[in-house]
């Protein structure tokens, strides 16, 4: 979309910023600014700063202007945006071009033709002649308000029906080609209906706005679903089905699950699961998994149990690694063998469904045993070409502090399965039959000493904090209740928090002078061994991964048990406030629990002796 820029310097002035996000997040006076607990991260103590023309937060870096606000808070588009704020400014969007407006024009008329088919579609399940279709449908156990909420339909019996239904609306066959409902009229022959005798399914774009449909046939015959064809208004690259109801979920906090079906997504939605979408009968795009994160981070995607399943997930991870950041990943579901996640529903209904992505796998796992099945076996050639492959993997991702991360997850796991697999011939003869081994704890280990461990973290803790202090905002507050070990660390936390309490600039390198001068031996402590420290501590780690480091250090320091009683507060915490930091909060928690038990399971396979 190319604006005038005049038309949006406009915009932005009669938008007063701290009005438009004190909507949402409860601001207060601090001197000319406005300030508030950061709408985008978790936060009890506020470092999100409202000023006449920009946000900024020094927790986590967010910032822009009104128009960035809108996209970043409600998931919209660039022109999305400037839409909402113009309409609410009493000013009008201009119209870039003729063409452009024409263009606009057809696309309008284009949705009330699809508009006028769904509700004869509709219409025609409640006649008669759609008994069959309806019955189908609640015989799958969808609600009469799901198949509502979803505007199933029937189409028919073809033959002209639906340019017949929709004659006296003054749309004609030529407008039903063109929104890929018929097969235009050629060599003399008459149009004909591309859907008869078929279920059908609204296939709807982000705004909701009907851009095509896909169509069931009763029972089993070929083909079962048939879908639309690419017009001006439908891209099956770039739609995804229930993707307008999932971007209301996902702002809600629900998780987004990519499934293969459309009958999956309606039954997900109708256990609760309000997140879920599929790709339109091909496989997950570029565009789409764009799509998908501008509605979380972190999209979990649901594949089959069965080879073409996995083959399915490895296209997936390809995909993804290059686009990839520490804002944008992926989670895998594998299904049960035979399995969809309706017949999985039907059968063991939703918890079962919601444990599966409870236990997602992060892609850095999956992408391991993606790469390792295709060089198996312990010969010195095939672990040096599992080595480059797993090194050439990590290099595709673009952010070079994330590629240095998965570079050193998947050598981790590489080395840890050169030690296992070294140790496996002496349990296992020719013949693969077993023979008693040496016990499992004769293996030679490394000693763990958890007083050892518990110093290391809280030296990962405070080295993230001295080398990024706009952090003490954020965590001042559990820093200060954390039970540290005593001596350095104590210190240094007594250094940091007065250091912050005295209103001192929050950037390193006049924090690192200040406590080489009052706290020179922890100091030296703290910045030892530096290449065992996480790359959060590294000057120039981006905010979002500063963030997350620390939170994961904390969580493990503290233990789940205290992370389960700090989640079980922020839980009341929402249901009594309801408000969103509460909620970014409760996310947070509960992301960090998932991924620490994900870890210490890594942690157990590869043998224990990960700090
Ligand atoms: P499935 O065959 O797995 O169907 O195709 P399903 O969703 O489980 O369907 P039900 O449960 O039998 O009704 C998954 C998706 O692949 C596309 C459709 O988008 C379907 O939802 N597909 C499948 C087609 O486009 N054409 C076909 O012939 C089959
Ligand atoms: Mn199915």
């Amino acid at each position: 979309m190319s604006l005038p820029p005049n038309f949006l310097d406009e915009l932005r002035l009669r938008t007063p910023l701290p009005a438009l996000i004190g909507r949402s997040t409860k601001l207060t006076r601090a001197g000319r600014q406005w300030k508030g607990c950061c709408p985008f991260h978790g936060e009890k103590s506020p470092s999100f700063y409202v000023y006449d023309d920009h946000y900024h937060c020094f927790g986590c870096g967010a910032h822009g202007d009104a128009i960035a606000f809108v996209m970043q808070s409600q998931g919209a588009t660039f022109p999305e945006a400037v839409e909402r704020l113009a309409a609410e400014a009493g000013m009008e969007v201009p119209k870039a071009t003729p063409q452009h407006a024409r263009r606009e024009a057809k696309r309008r008329d284009l949705n009330a033709v699809l508009d006028a088919a769904a509700e004869a579609f509709q219409r025609r399940l409640r006649l008669p002649e759609g008994r069959a279709g309806l019955d189908y449908l609640l015989r799958r156990g969808l609600s009469e308000s799901t198949i509502r909420k979803f505007g199933l339909g029937w189409s028919g019996g073809g033959r002209g029906a639906l340019a017949a239904d929709l004659k006296p609306a003054g749309i004609d066959a030529g407008q039903l080609a063109e929104a890929g409902l018929m097969r235009a009229a050629e060599n003399g022959q008459p149009a004909v209906d591309l859907f008869f005798n078929r279920v059908m399914f609204p296939i709807r774009d982000r705004r909701g706005r009907i851009v095509s449909f896909g169509g069931r046939i009763l029972g089993d015959g070929q083909p079962k679903y048939v879908n639309g064809p690419e017009t001006e208004l439908f891209s099956k690259r770039r739609n995804l089905y229930g993707i307008d109801l999932a971007r209301d979920a996902a702002f809600k906090g629900a998780p987004v699950v990519v499934v293969e079906g459309y009958m999956d997504v309606i039954a997900l939605h109708q256990a609760g699961l309000e997140g879920a979408v599929a790709p339109l009968g091909t496989a997950l795009t570029e565009e789409q998994l764009a799509e998908l994160w501008r509605l979380t981070p972190q999209p979990i995607l649901c594949f089959d149990g069965d080879a073409a399943g996995a083959r399915a997930a490895a296209r997936a991870a390809e995909l993804a690694l290059p686009l990839i950041s520490t804002e944008r990943s992926l989670g895998f579901v594998t299904l049960p063998a035979g399995e969809d996640p309706d017949t999985l529903i039907g059968k063991s209904g939703p918890q079962a469904f919601r444990s599966l992505l409870d236990a997602a796998r992060p892609l850095s796992g999956v992408l391991y045993d993606m790469v390792a099945a295709h060089h198996p076996g312990g010969a010195p050639e095939a672990r040096a070409a599992l080595r480059h492959a797993l090194e050439e993997a990590a290099g595709k991702i673009p952010d070079k502090f994330l590629a240095g991360e998965y570079r050193r997850a998947l050598l981790d796991r590489f080395f840890a399965s050169g030690r296992r697999s070294a140790l496996a011939p002496r349990g296992v003869d020719r013949g693969g039959r077993s023979r008693p081994g040496p016990p499992a704890l004769a293996l030679p280990r490394p000693g763990i000493d958890p007083t050892q461990v518990r110093l290391e973290q809280a030296r990962c803790l405070l080295a993230i904090t001295a080398a990024h202090p706009w952090l003490l905002n954020e965590i001042e507050e559990v820093l200060g209740q954390i039970d540290l070990p005593d001596g350095m660390p104590h210190r240094l936390r007594t250094a940091l928090i007065a250091w912050h309490a005295a209103g001192m600039a929050l950037e390193a390198a006049p924090l690192a002078d200040h406590l080489l001068s009052v706290e020179p031996e922890a100091f030296a402590w703290l910045r030892r061994t530096p290449r065992m420290l996480p790359a959060a501590a590294g000057p120039e780690a981006l905010p979002k991964l500063v963030a997350e480091q620390w939170w994961y250090f904390f969580g493990r320091f503290r233990g789940e048990a205290a992370l389960l009683a700090e989640r079980q507060a922020a839980e009341r915490d929402f249901a009594a406030t309801g408000d969103a930091a509460a909620q970014t909060r409760l996310i947070r928690l509960n992301e960090l629990i998932a991924a620490q038990r994900r870890g210490e399971m890594e942690d157990e396979s590869t043998g224990g002796e990960v700090i």
